[in-house]
This record gives C-alpha cells, structure tokens and sequence, in this order.
C-alpha cells in the first residue's frame, strides 16, 4: 500500500518523459521496490499468499497505469509546446494606424495653397442669422434661398436687426462678418460646414465649402482670375486651367462660373465633362451694396469673391472615385481606408 501511494503521488508529480523514466525504473525495474517486494511473496506463509500476491498484482497494475497515462499527458504538452514556441525575431503585428479623414485633408490642403498666396483662414458660425447669409449680402425678401424648402431655420420668430436664425447656406455669410472686424486689406479663407435640404448621390444635407474673399485698393478681375488659375495649378496640376463663365449671383456683380479643364480628356471632351470642362464654383467682384452693408466705402475699395465647394473640388482631382458623395459621412471604414 505504501510503495502504491508513493508511486502514484511522484508518477503525478513528475514533470517530463525523463524523470517518468526514472520513477518506472525506481519500481518497476529489475531491482525497483516493487519487483523486490514481489520476490519477498514467496516469505509469506502459504494460507496468505494468494491474497497478498493478489493485492501486489493489484498495485503493480495501478503504478503501470498512472505512469502510462501521465506519459500520454506529457507528450501531449510537450508537442503543444514545441509548436506554439514564442519566436522572438519574428516580425510583430503592426497596430492599424489611422490616417485624416478624406475631407480633413482636403481643407488642410487648400488652407496651405491660399496661405502661400496670403489668404488667413476663418472661421464664422454655422448657425447663423439671416443678415449675414442673405440680408446684407444683397438677397431680395422673395429670394428661393430664404424659403424653408431650401434652408434649416433654426428660430423662426426673427431677431428685430438679424432676422431668423438658420444654419448657414453657405461660407458667403463669412464675407460681412470679416468686413465687420477688419478693414481693408481684407485677404480671408473662411473654409466651414454649410446646410441645406438636399440629399442624392452629389449632395447631402451638411457639406462644406472654401469662401475667398479679397478688398482693397484697385482690386480687378485680373486678381481673381489669377488667384483661380493658382489654385487650380496648386490643387489639381499644372497641366489644368481654368476659365471664368458670366453668371448671376446676388452678392457680386459682374458674376461668373469658373470651369477646370478635364483632367480626363484633358480639355478635349469627353463623357465626365462639358466639352472639357468641369465646372468648380461661384465668384464675381464684390456688389457695392455689400462693401457698403460691411461698412467699406466702394469707391474707395473694391474686391473679389469665391465660393467653391470642397467636395466638389476633392471629386474633381484625378484618381478620387466617389459614387455617391454621402459614402464621406458614413463611417465606413471598407471606404475610408482606401485614402
Ligand atoms: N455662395 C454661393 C453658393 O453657395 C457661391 C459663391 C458664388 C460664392 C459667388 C462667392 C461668389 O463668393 O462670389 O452657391
């Protein structure tokens, strides 16, 4: 009984193939305890051999069992443990590193051009009151854009001096606010989100968009058109160019649409363009209606003006492909990760 309770209690303990080896020889070997103990059986007087030879057979069996049993179980770890061996020099797993989003870029991108050419980058709210996005900026009382179809009032019982509050339309709001703080020379980049009802595949109700606005002294067209080819070199390449398209806008006068030429069939025509170009935005020369509602005498001063949209511009650089604008704003990241 004694050499079975020490056997099985060292069989269990012991910790590899080599040490069980040693535990079998100790007592099943030809000098081990229980072989010598069996020889001892002869001693035993006759009446009480059979059971005691019994009994020994009875602990020889259990000692060969445990050791064949924990011998399976220490193979088994040990192979575990040759395979999942730690290899220190192998190469790590790389934690994913985010990136900007894709429109976060694109404002710090266009912020740098304009700031090489002295343009200051502001910010006005985006909730806003009527006077800074339609009243001052020459807007009649019966213009489309101050209907609640097409814009999010926010309060309509109306300020006596500012009128209702909304969520901005556009990045034009910023031009009274900057001539309200600052005399001319005025030279500002107000890049902002803008609001307005819409939603398909080119629009979605929150976008953005980058305002330019320049007065000072004897300030022409020439200025801006030279301001527009700049950028367009800086942002999409130096083989675009851009053209200026008489058009109509409340807040300047003359107007126009600036067109990019097709980075696609380079100005020749093709499916993505209009006889090869694409068109960008809004600008104009300042109305003198609104330097005077900014409190900036016009025939002192004159300026220019712009208004393009950043994820118009972003959809118009060659190798950016977007199906449907309002991917941007999904959180996707099967989508986002590919910028
Ligand atoms: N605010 C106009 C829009 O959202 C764009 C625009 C047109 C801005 C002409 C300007 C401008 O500064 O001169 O459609």
């Amino acid at each position: 009984m004694q050499i079975k309770n020490s056997a099985v209690s060292m069989i269990i303990d012991a910790a590899d193939e080599k040490e069980l080896e040693e535990i079998k020889l100790q007592f099943l070997g030809k000098s081990g305890k229980l072989t010598l103990a069996l020889k001892e059986i002869t001693k035993v007087p006759i009446e009480r051999r059979a059971a005691v030879g019994s009994l020994a057979n009875d602990v020889k069996k259990t000692i060969e069992e445990t050791i064949k049993n924990h011998e399976s179980r220490i193979m088994n770890q040990e192979s575990k443990t040759r395979t999942e061996k730690l290899d220190i020099t192998a190469p790590g797993i790389k934690p994913a590193i985010g990136h900007l989003h894709l429109i976060t870029q694109a404002v710090e991108e266009i912020s740098e051009i304009f700031r090489h050419i002295g343009f200051t980058r502001v910010r006005y709210p985006e909730v806003e009151w009527d006077k800074y996005a339609f009243e001052d900026l020459n807007f009649p009382k019966n213009h489309p854009a101050r209907d609640d179809w097409e814009t999010f009032f926010i309060k309509q019982d109306p300020d006596p001096k500012k009128g209702p509050m909304i969520l901005t339309p556009h990045t034009s709001s910023g031009q009274i606010r900057e001539m309200e703080r600052k005399n001319p020379p005025i030279r500002m980049l107000n890049i902002a989100k803008c609001y307005r009802r819409q939603s398909d595949v080119s629009h979605s109700p929150m976008f953005h968009q980058f305002e330019g606005l320049v007065v000072d002294k004897n300030i022409s067209i020439a200025h801006l058109k030279g301001t527009l080819d700049y950028f367009v070199k800086s942002y999409f390449g130096e083989d675009r160019r851009s053209r200026i398209r008489p058009y109509h806008f409340q807040f300047t006068e003359p107007s126009f649409e600036v067109d990019v030429s097709c980075g696609m069939c380079k100005g020749h025509g093709c499916k993505l363009c209009k006889e090869g170009w694409l068109e960008m935005g809004g600008s104009g020369m300042v109305h003198p209606n609104v330097l005077r509602n900014g409190g900036i005498d016009p025939k002192e001063f004159t300026g220019f003006a712009f208004g393009w949209g950043v994820e118009r511009v972003l959809m118009m650089k060659e190798g950016i492909k977007i199906d449907d604008l309002r991917f941007l704003y999904s959180s996707n990241l099967n989508f986002l990760e590919q910028f």
